[in-house]
């Protein structure tokens, strides 16, 4: 290979690398019930199944989606699930406590997922 060619393969394997690297730490826009029907509901469905990979990852992701004056709140759901290892009883327990709260006033309201999340959860699902 000429000494040019080499040249600009290096560099197009350069801007590859910062281009795949940028998106992985991008965020995407969604809404949390999108969230929770495109990744949390699978998720759980293979919790059952035995591998809790995928929805631990979500349960430690999931009070940064709150509203702030329930953050607090939707960690010591998530960790209390963590800690005893019965990751479905969170479902509940939030659910029965905010869901419809939340469904009424803030089914639009975007929330940021991490892109290197979304990643790792389309590759477990
Ligand atoms: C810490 C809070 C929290 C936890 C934990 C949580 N959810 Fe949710 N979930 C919500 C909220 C809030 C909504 C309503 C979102 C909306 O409609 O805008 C919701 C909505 C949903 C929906 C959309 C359909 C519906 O019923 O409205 C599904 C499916 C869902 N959750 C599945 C799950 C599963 C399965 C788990 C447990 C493995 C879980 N969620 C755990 C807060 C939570």
């Amino acid at each position: 290979m000429n000494r040019k060619l080499k040249n600009i393969c290096i560099v197009l394997l350069f801007l590859f690398g910062v281009s795949a690297s940028y998106a992985q730490s991008g965020t995407t826009e969604t809404t949390l019930h999108d969230f929770m029907e495109d990744y949390t509901k699978p998720a759980s469905k293979k919790a059952k199944k035995g591998d809790k990979a995928a929805l631990e990852r979500i349960l430690k992701e999931v009070p940064n989606w709150a509203l702030d004056d329930q953050k607090v709140k939707w960690k010591e759901i998530a960790d209390t699930a963590l800690a005893s290892g019965d990751l479905e009883s969170s479902c509940k327990n939030c659910h029965k406590e905010y869901k419809k709260e939340y469904k009424k006033n803030y089914r639009k309201r975007p929330i940021q997922v991490s892109n290197e999340l979304i990643s790792f959860l389309k590759n477990s699902k």
